[in-house]
């Protein structure tokens, strides 16, 4: 990989930062000065930066049930709480950010992880990977509207992609559905549902791909078990 990127991995500061260190001389591989971006490194070499060795981080993904009232971000100019205040020290210090968002009133699957490429791939729109959420709707929708929901809306003058609706059953005055999409366009499902004139009074992710979220209680959060780095390997 690129020196820039293995510094980074290494927990040291984000790869354009890293750039920087690596341009002002303070990277040696191998005991022989670089400064060149373009530098390649692999798990063999050894890298010093400052004259202290620096190793590749083990990278950590979480699966956190986020709740709703929780931004996706790092900080927020308003001073609302966000999914990282959920985390205990240990996390804290590890450089996570968030793989895609989930908007402040949805609650449910979301993943923390350090690794950016794992990141990006789940979050690349070429790999469609699928994410399924619970919605609450007061007013159901027709069969005919069920149908063009699941053949893609016009969001912002673009074509959802096509996606899958299924009614589950209704509690009180309230009807639910399960929705799985593979993209992941801004409040995607709740603008969905808007564009039929339906506003969604809850809405949950329970699975990202095959990762689900289980029994896992609202604010909890948890690393992901073997099998389900496995399949992220897997997908990567
Ligand atoms: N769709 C939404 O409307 N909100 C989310 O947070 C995710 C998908």
């Amino acid at each position: 990989m690129k020196i820039n990127r293995y510094l980074a991995g290494c927990g040291l500061d984000s790869r354009r930062k890293c750039e920087e260190i690596v341009e002002q001389g303070r990277v040696k591989l191998n005991g022989k000065p670089v400064t060149k971006l373009a530098t390649e490194v692999d798990e063999n070499d050894v890298v010093t930066v400052d004259g202290k060795v620096v190793t590749l981080a083990k990278a950590v993904t979480l699966m956190l049930h986020k709740p709703k009232g929780y931004i996706c971000s790092n900080s927020d100019e308003k001073g609302r709480k966000t999914v990282f205040d959920l985390l205990d020290g240990r996390y804290k210090s590890k450089r996570l950010f968030c793989v895609g968002r989930l908007d402040y009133n949805t609650e449910g699957l979301l993943l923390l992880t350090s690794d950016g490429t794992l990141a990006n791939m789940l979050t690349h729109p070429s790999k469609e990977i699928k994410k399924t959420y619970i919605a609450k709707i007061e007013r159901p929708l027709s069969t005919q509207e069920m149908q063009s929901f699941s053949k893609g809306v016009l969001l912002d003058g673009v074509r959802t992609g096509k996606c899958e609706i299924h009614y589950i059953g209704q509690e009180n005055d309230i009807h639910k559905y399960e929705v799985t999409i593979s993209e992941g366009r801004n409040r995607q499902v709740r603008r969905m549902f808007e564009s039929f004139g339906r506003e969604v009074v809850f809405l949950k992710r329970t699975a990202v791909g095959e990762l689900r979220l289980g029994g896992l209680g609202r604010g909890e959060y948890r690393e992901l078990r073997e099998y389900e780095k496995e399949y992220l390997e897997k997908i990567k």
